[in-house]
């Protein structure tokens, strides 16, 4: 079984982004992401109804994060670490198979300046050579294209399409997925 072994929150650093632990004080910027209708189009997850709600969710991360099984990162310019732009993290971990699923989004203000590129390419380095990961995948909505163009520019196999394996508010999705391996990855990939 692979063993997550951070012996702190490991903060990244890209040319403008700091990749950073979640705080409470972000709940307000993480509802406001995760109920705008653009970002959670094709996401299919239940919008949280309130503050609380965002705040048990930052808690989850957390908990995660403390028993070792999953980390994620709250996505924030270097000018303004405080607030809250996007979410990057491997939020569900496979340590038997090495493997970990990555999932990111971003505020539409934000969208089409190579943001989550930036974010993207220091997860995987970092998943694949700190975190020790075999292979990393991400599950998108087939309607997703954006989601899938920045994941086949980072190297991104289509490794899977499941039809209707994906129940959400009354309708059977499909779902497509992505891998990348740890030996087909190219740390000089440019995005
Ligand atoms: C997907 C998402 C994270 C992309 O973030 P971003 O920072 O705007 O992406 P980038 O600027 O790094 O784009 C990289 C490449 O991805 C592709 N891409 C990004 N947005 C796209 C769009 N709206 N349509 C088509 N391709 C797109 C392009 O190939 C782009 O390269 P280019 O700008 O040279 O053409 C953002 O659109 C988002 O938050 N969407 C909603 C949440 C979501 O769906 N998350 C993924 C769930 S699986």
């Amino acid at each position: 079984m692979l063993k997550l072994n951070f012996p702190s929150f490991p903060t990244l650093q890209t040319d403008r982004l700091i990749l950073r632990s979640h705080s409470l004080a972000d709940a307000e910027a993480l509802f406001a992401l995760r109920t705008h209708e653009d970002v959670m189009r094709y996401i299919n997850r239940e919008n949280p109804k309130n503050i609380k709600e965002t705040e048990e969710r930052i808690r989850q991360v957390h908990e995660g994060y403390n028993s070792r099984i999953s980390v994620a990162w709250v996505v924030a310019q270097k000018e303004n670490p405080g607030k809250m732009i996007g979410e990057i993290g491997y939020y569900r971990t496979d340590l038997a198979n090495h493997r970990a699923e990555i999932g990111y989004m971003l505020h539409p203000s934000f969208w089409r300046k190579k943001i989550i590129s930036e974010a993207l390419h220091k997860v995987v380095s970092f998943g694949f050579e700190e975190m020790k990961l075999h292979s990393i995948c991400a599950t998108i909505n087939p309607g997703n294209n954006a989601s899938r163009q920045i994941l086949l520019k980072h190297g991104f196999k289509k490794e899977a399409y499941f039809k209707e394996d994906y129940y959400f508010q009354g309708k059977f999705l499909d779902s497509e997925i992505y891998g990348l391996l740890n030996k087909n990855w190219n740390i000089d990939n440019t995005f």
